[in-house]
């Protein structure tokens, strides 16, 4: 491979150049093995990040850091695969219900997962909440798992995209994570490396995700389309609205318990209404005809989530934890609720101790905020608007501060907003 000096190649996408596949392939493995130094990535990153990338750079950007690590091979898991990735939201419980759903309508899901950071909440931290579950599997159990069960849901082992981890961490803290350029290479390296089939994508709009408007949410979606299509992963997105926390319940533990809520037949109706649009795209894709509403309605969801908790050590019937300090916010005014917004309760959510502000702090599993009141509802003044548990009282006062301003009250009852915003093929 041909040797590049760091700081050309950062010139070069600064004043706004096309980068070479060879510069490209250079740099990311450069900054893999440590030879290219964060502060020189930083600077790419951020000229990625106001130079943008053509759709030739991104393909390769993804395929080098596909190539920083291994592909996994599931040629021996007999069912089709599909798996779905969300770009982030808060109360974004979806992945729970979604995969053994899935699974149990005749599809293997390969769930690898990620946790929060910052606002929006982390798959695994969720189920970590269950006694005994392990995140971490090997590659055969993973694959038998996927095999006998049909849905496993681990994180992403260290061999997967390793040019991936380091770079994400690298923008976490030098404010490029937005750069859509890096985040469609960052999900596609991964979801591509997980071997996977088929994929469907919900990518978040609005004051709780990355993306904050349909456009840009767009740009994302039919760029990170193209890079599944072009490596043949069959991939869809769904885009979703992000302004208002999906269910009723953000955290960790209330998270799986709002999860078992819609197994067993119940649950808010948005997160039974994302799940069952979720589930639909995702047996297209994998080719599998099934009524996943109907899967839902017999109980079968619910064997498979038992199923693949027990098969990562979990006890499905364990009761899960509680937070010790709970309280609640109520109405300062009569009227409608006209917004609550997804963001300031994602805020709050992290402030109780639900999600961490450092990638090796420990999380709350009972930590949360429940809502007791969603947009258009009417409310008398000392209505309960939300609820807030936290382990240690001394968290309550700030999460309060920011939970307060989330749920406006007005006169007027808000438009009806749909889920469902836009899908990309
Ligand atoms: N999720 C990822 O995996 N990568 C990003 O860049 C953003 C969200």
């Amino acid at each position: 491979m041909s040797e590049f000096a760091a700081v050309d190649v950062i010139r070069a996408k600064r004043d706004g150049g096309e980068l070479s596949d060879a510069q490209i392939d250079w740099v990311v493995d450069a900054y893999t093995k440590g030879v290219v130094a964060d502060e020189q990535m930083s600077a790419l990153a951020m000229a990625i990040l106001l130079r943008g990338m053509t759709p030739r750079e991104i393909a390769r950007w993804t395929a080098a850091m596909i190539a920083s690590g291994e592909r996994l091979d599931l040629s021996s898991v007999t069912r089709p695969t599909v798996d779905k990735h969300s770009t982030g939201g808060v109360g974004d419980k979806i992945t729970l219900p979604l995969t053994p759903l899935v699974a149990a309508c005749g599809a293997a899901v390969p769930q690898l997962s990620g946790r929060g950071l910052g606002h929006t909440g982390g798959t695994l931290d969720k189920l970590e909440s269950i006694a005994g579950w392990q995140a971490t599997i090997g590659n055969d159990a993973f694959k038998r798992q996927l095999q006998e069960v049909g849905a496993v849901i681990c994180a992403a082992g260290d061999g997967l995209a390793p040019a991936d981890r380091k770079l994400y961490a690298l923008r976490d803290v030098t404010g490029t994570v937005e750069a859509i350029p890096l985040i469609a290479s960052s999900i596609m390296s991964k979801k591509i490396a997980e071997g996977t089939g088929a994929l469907v994508l919900d990518v978040k709009v609005g004051s709780g995700a990355f993306m904050k408007d349909l456009d840009a949410a767009r740009e994302l979606a039919s760029t990170m389309v193209r890079l599944g299509t072009d490596s043949g992963v069959r991939t869809v997105a769904l885009l979703t609205d992000m302004n208002t926390p999906l269910g009723r319940a953000v955290g960790n533990a209330v998270e799986v318990a709002e999860s078992l809520e819609v197994l067993a037949g119940g649950g808010p109706a948005d997160v039974v209404e994302l799940t069952l649009a979720l589930a639909a795209e995702m047996l297209a894709a994998a080719g599998i005809d099934a009524d996943p509403a109907g899967v839902l309605a017999s109980g079968k969801a619910m064997d498979t989530w038992r199923a693949m908790i027990r098969a990562q050590g979990g006890d499905p019937s364990a009761p899960l934890p509680v937070a010790r300090e709970n309280e609640v916010v109520r109405a300062a005014s009569s009227g409608v609720v006209t917004s609550v917004d997804a963001y300031g309760i994602g805020l709050a959510a992290w402030r109780l101790g639900a999600g961490r502000a450092r990638k090796e702090d420990p999380v709350s599993f009972g930590a949360g905020v429940l809502l007791r009141v969603r947009p258009g509802d009417r409310v008398q003044a000392g209505d309960v608007l939300l609820e807030l548990r936290a382990d240690e009282a001394g968290r309550i006062p700030a999460a309060r501060d920011e939970a307060v301003g989330a749920v406006v009250i007005g006169e007027k009852a808000p438009s009806t907003t749909n889920l469902l915003l836009d899908r990309i093929a």
